[in-house]
């Protein structure tokens, strides 16, 4: 039996005739851009977020690189974030005007290191861009109290995290509630994936969301009026479509997601060379990513594939070590968590349509190898 990283068919056959009943009155209506579903899962997505706005764009990396050139970013300005990501996350401060500062991760979350945040504040720090990596929420609350004391912004990069909680003082708060501007991805493998590329952006900062609604709007709020440059960076309203018929679904899917981690993280529990996902108790985990730690990770990942056992490695390379950072001067070594993160990580299927048998499979087929 070979069982695919993703099966985003088996999704499909299952939503398909609510997703292209969305999409058909689109088409009836022929307002494919800036249509009215776009306005309505910008609500959607702000309600989700515990937010007051929330602004469609094209991809989850506008949804970053927007609210970073809201900063008005000058040369020289810093901008801190963990290199153990996806690119967007830093190339999008490139392309902002800013330098990225990669701090390194914790460990067991691979989220960003609040503590090595606060060594790396600078008269120049403008913002501070944790990820929610693999679908659990970063340290917020320190996090917030290092941005609020100097008057720094936080940008979350939500793109794997959208619906993720954490429990702060007793009580639930979101992803995209606590951070100035929170950044998704709908990339079609995400939670919550359009049948394209889209992504949204969620804040409850006035200015800066009449600022983001004029940026992807090639600055301007009114058509052939710029008050700046901006680009065209707008959600298409066909996948604004897929993403309302798809959204009352993504709770369930979450869920299925933390079921199936639990199977596996029971079922490799008595394997000594592999570490099962660490859950923060803080946090509700969405598990975009099932990531483990294993040793002789690239034989597993071998076998895995002869076993015709679908897998990834995110990340291979942390981003302080990529060729286009070499000028910020990271050496091997710089950042040793995020480092030994990228030799020793490997994700499994999580997607919510699988089965028992499926799960089961996988973790024979990894028990086999270490014995
Ligand atoms: C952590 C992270 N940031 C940013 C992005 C960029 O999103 P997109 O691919 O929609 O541009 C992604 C997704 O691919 C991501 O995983």
């Amino acid at each position: 039996m070979n069982i695919p990283m993703l099966d985003l068919v088996a999704q499909y056959k299952a939503i398909k005739d609510e997703v292209l009943a969305a999409m058909m009155q689109v088409i009836e209506t022929q307002q494919f851009i800036m249509g009215k579903e776009v306005a309505q899962l910008e609500a959607e997505c702000a309600k989700v977020s515990h937010a007051k706005h929330g602004i469609g764009c094209a991809s989850g990396t506008d949804a970053l690189l927007l609210p970073l050139k809201v900063l008005d970013l000058k040369p020289g300005d810093e901008v801190i974030t963990t290199p153990f990501t996806f690119f967007a996350t830093a190339g999008t401060i490139h392309n902002a005007g800013g330098t990225p500062v990669f701090v390194d991760i914790q460990p067991d979350t691979f989220n960003i290191d609040p503590a090595a945040v606060k060594r790396a504040i600078t008269p120049r720090t403008r913002a501070i861009m944790p990820v929610h990596l693999y679908g659990q929420l970063a340290d917020m609350l320190e996090l917030m109290q290092i941005g609020r004391s100097r008057g720094i912004k936080i940008i979350e990069d939500a793109a794997q995290a959208i619906g993720a909680r954490r429990k702060i003082d007793g009580e639930w708060r979101v992803a995209g509630e606590l951070g100035w501007v929170t950044g998704y991805s709908f990339f079609p493998s995400k939670n919550l994936g359009a049948w394209g590329d889209g992504g949204m952006m969620v804040t409850s900062d006035d200015a800066a969301a009449d600022r983001l609604r004029k940026l992807r709007l090639h600055g301007g709020a009114k058509q052939y009026h710029h008050d700046e440059v901006g680009t065209n960076s707008r959600l298409d309203t066909l996948q604004a479509a897929v993403l309302l018929a798809k959204l009352p679904h993504l709770a369930h899917w979450s869920a299925k997601r933390r079921e199936h981690a639990a199977y596996y993280s029971k079922g490799l529990a008595a394997i000594r060379q592999v570490k099962a996902p660490f859950v923060d108790p803080a946090n509700e985990h969405i598990f975009h990513q099932y990531t483990l730690r294993v040793e002789r990770r690239d034989e597993l990942q071998a076998h895995l594939k002869k076993e015709g056992i679908g897998h990834a490695v995110y990340y291979p390379i942390p981003l302080h070590r990529q060729p286009c950072f070499a000028h910020l001067g990271y050496k091997d070594g710089s950042l040793p968590q995020a480092e030994q993160a990228s030799h020793e990580v490997i994700s499994l299927p999580i997607y919510p349509e699988l089965t028992h048998p499926q799960l089961d499979r996988v973790i024979d087929s990894i028990s086999g190898f270490y014995q």
